[in-house]
């Protein structure tokens, strides 16, 4: 696996107060990696300091094997950056800003046209007319429009309506298969457990958890609904403490992470049971239970 983003010992304060502490993180070829956490957690200071904006007081970044340094501006041309909530020159067009950002840098931008069609921009308008929908999109097609090995992008998605936003995860899952590599910072636990494949957990300054999605759900304890004609109660006592409620003819049993289904299915088979549901583990399961643990002690 190639290293794309290897972030060390990375710390950055505002003068008294904490932007981020001692981060380490290193991001693969071809990964798309979610960076989650509640406001003020650190995702953008350590993102600022990824894209050179930020100067930190220690820890060292290094994105396609290049240091970022003051000394080594070049590195971010090969970088499709979006900022949080960016501000656009109101006064351009967004043909004007986009030849802007081209100028620039030294790459040439082959994606230009194609990706103005796909988010059908008003080219000729200016940015100041434009929705915020618009605009966000014009810093969509500027972050993309070179067709960067590394995409590093804060709340992309945010403020968006839900059709926009499927055209942002789209454009994100096509970045991947042709072998990019994204870094994100969202909010929304639905979208990143649907689109990364890694994700990492930032609260208070500090990386607290890094998990693969597709782990989810040896992670995640997960509550099972079972509909039985006739519960018998005797029967389902076998699940002990597991078995969370019992309601007219339906109960709620407990599978804790470390447990088989298979095991629940032996018992629960001979019930002949009318429906059985056990949803997917999801990423705000995880993080409930993440953060009941945390609050008892164990973590
Ligand atoms: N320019 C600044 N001056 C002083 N403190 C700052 C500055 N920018 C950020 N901070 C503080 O640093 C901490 C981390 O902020 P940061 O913006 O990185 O969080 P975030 O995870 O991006 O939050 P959000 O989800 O709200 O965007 C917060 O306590 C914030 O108040
Ligand atoms: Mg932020």
């Amino acid at each position: 696996m190639t290293s794309k983003i290897k972030i060390q010992n990375l710390t950055k304060y505002y003068g008294k107060q904490r932007g981020i502490e001692n981060l380490n993180l290193e991001i693969y070829s071809g990964e798309i990696f979610g960076f989650l956490g509640p406001n003020g957690a650190g995702k953008t200071t350590t993102i600022r300091c990824m894209m050179n904006i930020l100067l930190p007081n220690m820890g060292e970044i290094w994105i396609n094997g290049g240091k970022i340094t003051r000394r080594n501006p070049k590195i971010r041309e090969k970088i499709g950056y979006i900022a949080e909530a960016g501000v656009l020159p109101e006064t351009y067009t967004t043909n004007d800003f986009l030849n802007y950002v081209e100028s620039m840098r030294s790459t040439p931008s082959p994606r230009r046209d194609e990706l103005i069609k796909r988010f059908s921009l008003p080219v000729k308008k200016k940015i100041g007319e434009l929705s915020k929908g618009n605009k966000q999109k014009v810093s969509i097609v500027a972050a993309f429009m070179h067709d960067p090995d590394v995409l590093i992008l804060d709340e992309p998605t945010s403020g968006l309506d839900p059709l926009l936003q499927q055209e942002t995860y789209d454009l994100i899952l096509d970045a991947k298969s042709r072998g990019k590599t994204i870094f994100f910072s969202s909010h929304n636990l639905a979208e990143v457990q649907r689109i990364c494949d890694r994700v990492g957990i930032v609260r208070d300054g500090h990386l607290i958890s890094v998990l693969d999605i597709e782990s989810l759900n040896k992670e995640v304890s997960r509550i099972l609904e079972v509909t039985l004609r006739n519960p018998n109660k005797q029967e389902l006592q076998k699940f002990g403490d597991n078995l969370l409620e019992i309601e007219e003819n339906r109960a709620r049993i407990l599978v804790p992470q470390s447990d088989s289904i298979e095991k629940y299915l032996e018992i629960l088979i001979p019930m002949k049971p009318e429906e059985i549901v056990f949803p997917p583990a999801s990423l705000e399961d995880y993080f409930l239970q993440f953060y009941r643990q945390q609050e008892e002690g164990a973590i």
